[in-house]
């Protein structure tokens, strides 16, 4: 029997095609685990009311360790026009299976690394005084809370007349109070104490362990006073715990624009779930975009790992594929890292680095060009030959 069995949810369009590319790095690069297959995704929405099957969370329950690719989701119409006529009426509603995930194992501790592999020609490229350029090196890791803040789902349109009433009693609803119901929408930001310390404590436990010398809190509490605020006060009493770890804070706006001003002074980053979202995508535009961006979702007792990008339908159909499978095999390589197997995640990202850095096999996102299937005449790779030179660097 083997020492891991994984759960693999491919999920929708190119997910499917860079899930099995993440395996066979993993096989060969000697990590001795089983595969299981996990349902999830839009084909289950539409036949059974449910993106997220429970078979799925019983097969997570049950091995811990999963790999996903990515799921296609659809605006609130589209999702109810596209669900079997005989689920109609039978109160079933559309949520995102990944987010859905997150919550019901307590997958709080997202991290996104942000790391420029030399001679990736996506990386950021800056000028110098003299006319020249430079490119920085960004070594960049997001902790995003990944189960609350805005992301938490408490939400309306038309809220309830509870809702208002209990809106009303803050003197800053004024302004609102006598806007119609259905021209009112509402998106709560909640934030827990818990979740702060647990989310700042992963990234000071991480930048200690990895030798970075602070940690940069991301938030925006001059102006979000409570939930912002709770991060900022909980970032001091957290920092307390980690003596020789800095602590600093931006402002997420300003984040944004120092990113590509001085990329290379931000080394472990902590925010609440989107601004984490956004400071991760932004950070990963630096380093090669939606093909190099990995993540992993970690809980006490579960973890995922998966691409940061979506199911890109637009290329799903393409035969041969031309997507880029690196996003997903170095998510695979931080599931390597969680179980405690660091030697071949090295081996693994080693290989991508030197990949990457001959410069020979470059997928369509690497030579600039749109996606089509005529990259290959201008020179771009296929998904599997991008993933069989890894696999000879092994
Ligand atoms: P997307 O990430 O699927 O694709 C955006 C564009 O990025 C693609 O058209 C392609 O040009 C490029 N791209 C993405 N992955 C790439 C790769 N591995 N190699 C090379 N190029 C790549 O985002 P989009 O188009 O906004 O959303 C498509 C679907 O995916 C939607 O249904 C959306 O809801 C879903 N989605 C799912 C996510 C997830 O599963 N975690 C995350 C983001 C979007
Ligand atoms: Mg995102």
């Amino acid at each position: 029997m083997a020492r891991y069995t994984v759960v693999s949810m491919p999920g929708d369009g190119i997910g499917k095609t860079v899930l099995p590319e993440s395996i066979r790095v993993l096989k060969t690069v000697g990590f001795d685990a089983e595969y299981v297959h996990g349902d999830i995704g839009w084909d289950f929405w539409c036949n059974e009311g449910n993106a997220l099957p429970d078979r799925t969370i019983d097969l997570l329950a049950k091995h811990k360790l999963g790999l996903f690719g990515a799921i296609t989701s659809k605006p609130k119409k589209e999702a109810d026009d596209e669900l079997r006529p005989e689920l109609h009426g039978k109160g079933y509603s559309y949520f995102s299976p990944i987010v859905t995930m997150r919550q019901r194992f307590g997958l709080d501790i997202c991290i996104r690394p942000c790391r420029s592999f030399p001679g990736n020609p996506l990386n950021f490229i800056r000028r110098t005084l003299d006319g020249g350029s430079e490119e920085p090196r960004v070594d960049s890791v997001i902790f995003r809370q990944n189960t609350e803040g805005l992301y938490c789902g408490v939400e309306w349109t038309n809220p309830p007349a509870q809702v208002r009433d209990a809106l009303a009693s803050h003197p800053k609803f004024k302004p609102f109070a006598q806007v119609p119901g259905p021209e009112l929408a509402i998106s709560v930001r909640i934030i827990t104490k818990n979740a702060c310390q647990r989310i700042l404590r992963a990234g000071f436990t991480y930048a200690r362990k990895f030798g970075y010398k602070g940690v940069t809190v991301c938030e925006k509490p001059n102006v979000l006073r409570e939930t912002s605020g709770m991060m900022e006060e909980e970032a001091k009493r957290v920092q307390k715990e980690f003596p020789g770890i800095a602590l600093w804070s931006t402002n997420i706006d300003a984040q944004m624009m120092w990113l590509t001003k001085n990329p290379e002074d931000y080394g472990v980053i902590v925010a609440s779930n989107l601004f984490g979202d956004v400071a991760s995508d932004a950070f990963a535009g630096l380093v090669g975009g939606l093909g190099f961006a990995c993540s992993g979702n970690i809980g006490d007792d579960v973890a995922v790992f998966e691409p940061t990008h979506g199911s890109a339908p637009k290329y799903e159909k393409l035969d041969p594929p031309i997507v880029n499978p690196i996003a997903m095999i170095l998510s695979a390589a931080m599931l390597l890292d969680h179980v405690g197997e660091a030697d071949k995640a090295k081996r693994v990202r080693d290989a991508v680095a030197a990949v990457v850095r001959e410069g020979k096999v470059r997928t369509y996102d690497m030579l600039r060009l749109t996606g089509g299937p005529d990259v290959f005449k201008k020179g771009a790779t296929t998904t599997s030959q991008m993933t069989d030179a890894i696999l000879c660097h092994l």
